[in-house]
């Protein structure tokens, strides 16, 4: 596997699971494959779990790993082609990457969306550019437009807990008082939609995602209908996608978020989230401390999906 981004780039997803449950129940025996092999990981973004995960999962496989937080003791980096760079930015990305890439095996990269514009952030401009100037494999740790290893996670915590062959899972909006990306919801509704599950997205109207992710998904404009008979209620917030509104806060509405009372609508569902999240906006204390919150094997699964694909990657060099 040369690029991961999206759920289609790791192939059939019964193979993703099956392997993820491999590295589950032995996490240690691959440790001679990434021997003298160096990870990077470019964070033009700040994270917890992605870095700690990430990283713990090249340990497992017996790689090297290098961190570079570009924000923080690094050159300033321009982007943008063509530009005079009179500025700030001292190095551009394009030598940027390709030295990146002399002093590695496989790369990481960590962008997010600029919210500003739409047509910019979709494109995925800086994690395309490793992509094509690094001349190693590539993988996401959130771009602009997704979030696969997230994405990864979710199914394999998922796939552990139901109950039923095809559970009902809810994506619902939540309230956040700063604008986020669309990428951990695009990338949920993709995974899901990859295994096939009965996916509900509820949010209020305005928040609608890009079809492109989305297409397949029944959507719920009442939240509390959407959680009825529910198996999984995946809770996160999201700035607005949808034309002159996009990356724009249209909402703060404390009724979206996720409490206990909700929560009894459902099939004794499970909460889920990726984290970091903000209590008593997105979620109610009760319901993340309650005994069906599964945010915590959740983040531990980032571990497995983080791993899974570095050894694709590596299986990949040899
Ligand atoms: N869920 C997630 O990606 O967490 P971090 O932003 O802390 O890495």
């Amino acid at each position: 596997m040369k690029k991961f981004t999206c759920a289609a780039d790791i192939g059939p997803i019964e193979k993703a699971v099956a392997d993820a449950m491999r590295i589950k129940a032995d996490r240690f025996a691959w440790t001679g494959l990434g021997r003298n092999k160096t990870l990077m990981m470019v964070f033009f973004n700040s994270s917890l779990r992605t870095r700690l995960s990430t990283q713990k999962a090249a340990m497992n496989l017996g790689m090297n790993v290098i961190v570079l937080d570009v924000n923080q003791g690094a050159w300033k980096l321009e982007t943008e082609r063509g530009v005079i760079m009179d500025g700030d930015k001292a190095e551009h990305l394009l030598e940027a990457i390709p030295v990146m890439g002399c002093y590695c095996d496989i790369i990481g990269v960590r962008a997010f969306a600029g919210l500003t514009d739409r047509d910019d952030d979709y494109s995925e401009k800086v994690i395309n550019q490793f992509i094509q100037y690094s001349g190693r494999p590539v993988f996401s740790m959130e771009a602009a437009t997704g979030h696969p290893l997230q994405g990864y996670a979710d199914l394999i915590t998922i796939e552990e807990f139901k109950t039923k062959p095809r559970p009902k899972v809810v994506l619902t909006w939540a309230p956040h008082p700063r604008a986020l990306p669309q990428a951990v919801p695009n990338s949920f509704a993709q995974w899901m939609l990859a295994a096939d599950y009965d996916l509900v997205i509820t949010h209020p109207e305005g928040y609608e995602l890009c079809e492109d992710f989305t297409r397949g998904a029944r959507i719920e404009y009442d939240q509390r209908r959407a959680f009825e008979g529910a198996d999984f209620i995946y809770a996160k917030n999201w700035s607005a996608y949808s034309g002159d509104n996009y990356g724009k806060i249209l909402s703060t509405d404390r009724d979206w978020t996720v409490d206990a009372a909700k929560m009894a609508l459902t099939d004794n569902a499970y909460f889920m989230h990726c984290l970091p999240v903000r209590r008593n906006m997105i979620v109610t204390d009760e319901v993340i401390e309650s005994d069906r919150s599964l945010v915590i094997p959740e983040a531990a699964n980032r571990e497995i999906s983080a791993q899974a694909v570095l050894a694709r990657m590596l299986e990949s060099l040899k």
